[in-house]
């Protein structure tokens, strides 16, 4: 059988299970006491944010709400362009909730610039954003950040949602991808 993820495509282990685990346990502590008199509305940005959206709404604890969007950035495959597509929008109007945008990893910050604006033109009561890492001298300082669990380096990472054409998102951990 194939070994899986393949060694040689997996380097050093930036950010273990563990360590996942517990600064999720965090952050969902530290949104349910933001949001003690609200019910939130996380919307996922799919496909990255997936296992952290699932995770995130578990440690909350409190009532919480879930919808996803999904969006496309033209340009070429390592950048992004700035120029977002929504592939699939919310199910429900957000006018008076209380949203917070869940993402994988900012890196430039243009995906999430382009959503915060989309969503707070439908008026929400408040729109917050959170992602799991960010990678360090991301090209738009000023992108909104209310939640981050991990600054990283500017390696290429797989796992935990983290994809190289659709493969190691289920890997429990983040790693510097090694391939090709
Ligand atoms: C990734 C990530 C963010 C975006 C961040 O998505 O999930 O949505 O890129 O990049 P930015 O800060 O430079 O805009 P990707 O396009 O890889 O899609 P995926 O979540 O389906 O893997």
């Amino acid at each position: 059988m194939v070994p899986y993820p393949p060694p040689d495509e997996v380097g050093e282990i930036l950010i273990t299970a563990a360590e996942i685990e517990q600064r999720v346990a965090e952050l969902g502590r530290e949104i349910a006491h933001d949001c003690a008199d609200q019910v939130p509305l996380l919307v996922g940005i799919l496909k990255g944010s997936v296992l952290f959206a699932a995770d995130l709404m578990r440690a909350i604890g409190g009532p919480v709400e879930i919808d996803f969007m999904a969006v496309s950035s033209y340009g070429d495959a390592t950048e992004s362009s700035g120029v977002v597509r929504i592939v699939k929008d919310l199910d429900e109007p957000v006018a008076g909730r209380h949203v917070i945008l869940v993402e994988d990893i900012i890196d430039s910050g243009l995906t999430m610039t382009y959503l915060l604006e989309h969503i707070n033109a439908q008026g929400p009561a408040s729109v917050r954003t959170c992602s799991l890492l960010a990678r360090e001298g991301q090209q738009a300082p000023e992108v909104q950040l209310d939640y981050l669990g991990f600054e990283i380096p500017p390696a290429f990472v797989i796992g935990y949602g983290l994809d190289v054409a659709q493969r190691y998102r289920n890997l429990p951990f983040i790693a510097v991808y090694t391939g090709e």
